[in-house]
């Protein structure tokens, strides 16, 4: 058992108090490999805010779950250092297992070093949801380590408007999760949803000037009324890429195939960060302007086969991403 104290992590119950009652929210990005992480620490550092570092199971495989949680240790170490030599602040780290589907995920997450991870049972029912979420926070509560639950499902949304009232978060729900589970942040539903399609073209209206589809508005109603239900609770936001025109259309015209791509709207995130939405969680904006950048290079140095030499201008991009979003949207920058 390794202690993310001893990491130098830490959990996001501070992060989330501080969040509330400043009225932003804390970015939350997946990381796979070391060029995110290192985009990631730089930019927040530099931005002065805090920041949750995300891993899925998916991203636990892909890059080995023994250097994952080294590389977690590494990204405080640093984030140590650039502080230092730029003479700023040093900024919370929370290491967080991000869509755990198991208890025993969860389990070898905390034992490994996380400080939060998010357990979510949204695709059970609300019972076993309920009874699953309870099983994860009072193993990880021992080590004082921080728990998200999922109420809502998000996947789906986007496919069939007629199933939206049965997806979107039930606020006469939310009361008796939090109070049953005793979890520390709830992941709602109320219009976003993974990936880089977040809605069909269909559901969307075109602006007339840049031909840019814009996407209906959230459920702002829906995180309202959950709002009144557990007053001061921290909430948490998926999905919640904007997927850039500025990268998407970089990558078609590089070569890539990427239609009618929606995201959510920057200004309906930041509406969002002033409310009881502490954590704003985005990957795929992350993988957008990487790819946009390797295709970018190689379409122009078609020669070029050391992996610095696309993987750096594309590192360069993402750390321009997440100061843009930490400063720009979700206000978190210099709140260290
Ligand atoms: O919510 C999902 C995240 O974007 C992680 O995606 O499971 O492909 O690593 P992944
Ligand atoms: P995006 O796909 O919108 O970036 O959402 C990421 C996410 O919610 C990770 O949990
Ligand atoms: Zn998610």
């Amino acid at each position: 058992m390794v202690s993310y104290k001893e990491l130098g992590l830490s959990n996001t119950k501070d992060m989330f108090r501080k969040a509330f009652e400043g009225g932003y929210a804390v970015p939350a990005y997946n990381f796979n490999n070391m060029e995110q992480i290192q985009a990631i620490i730089t930019a927040c550092v530099e931005t002065g805010s805090p920041v949750i570092l995300q891993v899925s199971s998916g991203a636990r495989k892909y890059a080995n779950p023994t250097l994952l949680r080294w590389m977690g240790q590494g990204a405080v170490e640093m984030m140590k250092e650039i502080a230092k030599a730029k003479g700023v602040k040093e900024i919370p780290v929370a290491l967080h297992l991000d869509h755990g589907d198991t208890f025993e995920l969860a389990k070898s997450c905390i034992e490994s070093g996380f400080s939060s991870v998010m357990i979510d049972g949204s695709h059970h029912s609300y019972e076993k949801n309920v009874e699953l979420t309870r099983q994860v926070v009072d193993f990880a509560h021992k080590y004082d380590v921080t728990v998200e639950g999922e109420l809502g499902v998000l996947s789906g949304i986007e496919d069939d408007v007629v199933a939206a009232h049965s997806v979107y978060t039930q606020p006469d729900q939310v009361e008796d999760f939090v109070k049953k589970t005793g979890v520390d942040s709830l992941a709602i539903s109320i219009g976003t949803s993974h990936g880089a399609y977040k809605f069909k073209p269909a559901q969307c209206t075109k602006d007339p000037k840049t031909g840019v589809l814009v996407p209906p508005p959230l459920r702002f109603d829906i995180l309202e009324e959950i709002e009144r239900r557990i007053p001061g609770f921290p909430i948490v936001l998926h999905g919640a890429s904007s997927v850039a025109t500025e990268y998407v259309d970089m990558i078609n015209s590089f070569g890539g195939k990427l239609e009618a791509a929606v995201g959510i709207p920057e200004e309906q995130l930041r509406r969002a960060a002033k409310s009881a939405v502490c954590k704003i969680n985005i990957d795929s904006d992350g993988r957008l302007a990487m790819t946009a950048l390797i295709r970018k290079t190689f379409a122009e140095n078609p020669g070029e086969f050391d992996p610095r030499k696309y993987l750096g201008p594309a590192r360069d991009a993402l750390v321009k991403v997440y100061k843009q979003k930490n400063e720009k949207v979700l206000g978190s920058a210099g709140r260290v």
